[in-house]
């Protein structure tokens, strides 16, 4: 398929008020608790990204009926708990992880069989974290080589519930592991090594289900349906809101508001590290929507020192390290991140190919097996691979802000998995930022 490269040119202040593409975290949970809930569910705000579209494809083809999505309204008509349908073919993801793991819980609790397959990134990425726990309940899947995709998910079997002690935090784990638990007898039970996001807590709640939380344990008693319909407004997504955070702390004299952006908890650690670096970022306008809490998000450019990232804080960040190396390298002194093997798991190694497009652009940066050490400094223009990664692509178009020359990112097609306003939003907020069909 045809890509797009960006070409980024450094010039002046960037300054504007943007609200950045929907929570894509939230969308995907928002479509799929749509369809299990009994009645019409209204969705405001939905990520309209590659990665959403392909969890309401998935949910089509089980047969729930979805409108839209037009400019962010979703109407889902739900099916009930036991209403999905027999997909006639397998169920192609795409580049979403999200959408295979939380599907797979869902799915083993069907009476019949599935098969899921992704793009070639997607399948790569492990599911023998998400098919080991299903199978401790009762279900019963088939991995593919190396516990990779695709997964062959036989469907009809009695679950019961587990308590189940994730070796890694993971909100994707434990949200397949809680769908299964819907269906399961007794009570399923995750305990988190620290907190992952919580948003198919809050939903579930959202939606009527009784769940119970203490700290990173949460559980829920199975059969306790039905879930009840809901209108339901997506905040606007902290980790695309992450790309104009670093983008206006580093280009001198810059302020931008963003609005609207989800500042859950267990979300907010990019802010929380910035701040920490000495950016300056402001919350006003707070509320809740749909038990998410939001505000408008103020940044306006201050230099920024190097740290060392608090290991707590990278469950909370966990998406937002591409932004952050791009911040690190243009902060005085060292910043320092451990505790990130998962980087390397993502939707490509983001250790290996940040530290490669780093040190392409002259950045000092020493890469270890679970994080990267880099020296502020600066960057040159050049080339840079995105290596098909979305969060890749954008950290890079960041970096050309402040490089010496223009910088040329290659490979952006997958920027629309999550942000497609992506190349709309950086100009609005002044990005001298070209697109070319490659
Ligand atoms: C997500 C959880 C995180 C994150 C991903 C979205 C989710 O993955 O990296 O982009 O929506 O649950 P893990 O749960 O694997 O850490």
């Amino acid at each position: 398929m045809a890509s797009i490269d960006y070409t980024v040119r450094p010039r002046g202040p960037l300054s504007g008020t943007i609200t950045v593409a929907g929570d894509k975290s939230i969308s995907h949970r928002a479509v799929i608790l749509g369809a299990l809930a009994r009645g019409r569910s209204e969705i405001t705000g939905l990520l309209e990204g590659e990665d959403v579209l392909g969890t309401i494809a998935a949910f089509r083809a089980l047969g729930v009926s979805i409108e839209g999505p037009h400019e962010g309204h979703l109407v889902v008509e739900g099916v009930g708990l036991y209403g999905l349908k027999a997909p006639v073919g397998p169920l192609d993801l795409g580049n979403s992880g999200t959408s295979m793991r939380l599907l797979a819980g869902l799915l083993s609790a069907q009476p019949f069989g599935t098969r899921l397959v992704g793009d070639e990134s997607l399948m790569r990425r492990p599911m023998e974290r998400v098919a080991a726990p299903l199978r401790a309940m009762g279900a019963v899947i088939e991995t593919g080589e190396g516990g990779r995709p695709p997964l062959h998910i036989v469907g009809g079997r009695p679950l019961s519930g587990i308590e189940y002690r994730l070796p890694v935090a993971s909100a994707q784990v434990k949200s397949a592991i809680l769908l299964a638990g819907l269906y399961a007898k007794g009570r399923t039970t995750v305990i988190e090594p620290a907190p992952s996001r919580d948003h198919s807590e809050r939903m579930l709640a959202g939606f009527g289900y009784p769940v119970t939380r203490d700290g990173a344990t949460v559980s829920l008693e199975g059969g306790q349906g039905p879930l009840h319909s809901v209108c339901l407004d997506v905040p606007a997504d902290l980790s695309s809101a992450a790309f104009f955070l670093v983008a206006a702390s580093i280009v001198p004299g810059s302020s931008v508001r963003l609005k609207r952006v989800g500042i859950n908890p267990t979300r907010r650690g990019v802010i929380d590290i910035l701040q920490a670096m000495g950016a300056v970022i402001e919350q006003e306008n707070e509320t809740v929507a749909s038990g998410e809490p939001v505000a408008d998000l103020v940044v306006r450019a201050k230099p920024l020192r190097g740290i060392a990232i608090p290991p707590e804080l990278v469950p909370l960040a966990i998406d937002e390290f591409p932004a952050l190396f791009v911040a690190a390298a243009c902060a005085e002194g060292v910043t320092t991140l451990r505790g990130a093997e998962e980087l390397r798991v993502k939707e490509s190694d983001r250790l290996a190919v940040m530290a490669r497009g780093l040190a392409a652009l002259g950045v000092a940066v020493e890469e270890r097996p679970d994080g990267l050490t880099i020296t502020g400094g600066g960057f040159r223009g050049g080339v840079i691979d995105s290596g098909g990664d979305h969060r890749i692509a954008m950290a890079f178009t960041v970096a050309g802000l402040r490089a010496t020359a223009p910088l040329q990112v290659r490979d952006c097609r997958n920027v629309s998995t999550s942000f497609p306003g992506f190349v709309t939003c950086a100009r609005a907020v002044g990005f001298d930022l070209e697109t070319t069909a490659s």
